[in-house]
């Protein structure tokens, strides 16, 4: 057996938006929760001296070796930014990357990957680099491994910031809310270049997530609706107005314990990315058959054309609009609870 010295380890949830997908991009308020059943890891190992940083991502069926990488290869990117960040110069490490997180599905996998990659490179730095930084050498053990241990740090914002350096390589504009919600971990209420806020979930709620199974890349749908906005900006206007109203209304129901209230709200803000041309049959049948299988409510989430869809259930509902969902030949169905 060979014997692999693991240096970090970093991980990533996925996410979904609840509310306000694409009329973020235009400065409108947005509501989205990480999503812990799928996810990213990341795992540093030490390899031979001279071999440079290289990065094997599995499911991306990617082997990126950092040295020889163009400036926008996504990976590569977390990458370097984090290197230059930590002041390290490039480490002879192998960065093996698995995810469970459908790519191009409105889950966030571009960002999860990016933040699990960040994360594992901090904590391999401080274990590569951190030894022997001990000069007391009385203190206990937990005091010497909590010393040694913190020397390299990112904050949430700090990595935040990283991935949306990253994310821009996947579309040029994004909003900034897939990594602030991932790089943070919890509930985020999200407006384009301000603070993230998170939310409190005064009850918590259970949602279906179902996927289409059709790939759909962000940049593409991204670029259809700036198109559309730029044909018609008043007419678009109006429907970004609209969603924020009903991002408003969903984050006050969340607040305040409400939660049944998110479903005519899940209900409204598809029928405006249906407006907006961003939906597609597959979703609008995953959508109708959720709703009429017991779900409150349902709406596409992410950038649509593909992707997931997310229905609002009860405990007592959750598994007959699963299996409604798996029937009408969703890929994948997700159950979770947001809290
Ligand atoms: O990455 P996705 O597919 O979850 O979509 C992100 C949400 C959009 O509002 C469509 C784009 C953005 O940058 O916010």
């Amino acid at each position: 057996m060979n014997d692999v010295a693991i240096l970090g380890c970093g991980h990533a949830p996925g996410k979904v938006i609840l509310f306000g997908e694409h009329a973020v991009v235009y400065n409108r308020p947005a509501l989205a929760v990480p999503v812990t059943q799928v996810g990213v890891e990341a795992i540093v190992e030490r390899s031979a001296a001279g071999s440079g940083l290289i990065i094997d991502a599995e499911e991306l069926r990617e082997r990126v070796v950092l040295r020889d990488a163009p400036a926008d290869q996504p990976l590569a990117a977390a990458a370097r930014l984090t290197v230059a960040q930590l002041g390290l110069t490039e480490p002879d490490w192998r960065v093996v990357v698995r995810s469970t997180i459908p790519i191009a599905s409105g889950m966030g996998s571009g960002a999860a990957v990016s933040t699990a990659i960040v994360r594992a490179l901090v904590e391999a730095a401080n274990s590569e680099y951190c030894k022997g930084m001990m000069s007391v050498h009385d203190a206990s053990i937990d005091t010497q491994h909590a010393i040694r241990n913190t020397r390299y740090v990112l904050t949430p914002a700090e990595i935040s910031a990283l991935v949306y350096e990253v994310e821009k390589l996947h579309h040029g504009t994004p909003s900034g809310i897939d990594n602030t919600v991932i790089a943070y971990g919890q509930p985020v209420y999200f407006v384009r270049g301000r603070p993230p806020q998170p939310f409190a979930v005064g009850r918590p709620f259970t949602l279906v997530i179902a996927d289409t199974g059709i790939r759909s890349p962000t940049r593409i749908t991204v670029g259809e609706v700036r198109r559309c906005w730029a044909q018609e900006p008043a007419r678009f206007e109006v429907l970004f107005d609209r969603v924020a109203a009903v991002v408003e209304a969903a984050r006050v129901a969340i607040a305040v314990g409400e939660p049944e209230k998110l479903g005519l709200l899940m209900n409204e803000n598809h029928a405006l990315l249906q407006e907006m041309e961003v939906s597609c049959p597959e979703l609008d049948a995953l959508v109708a058959v959720a709703r009429a299988a017991g779900a409150l409510g349902a709406k596409l989430s992410g950038g649509g054309r593909g992707g997931n869809m997310i229905a609002l259930v009860t405990a007592e509902t959750a598994p007959q609009v699963a299996e409604a969902l798996v029937a009408a030949d969703a890929v994948r169905v997700i159950i979770t609870e947001v809290r």
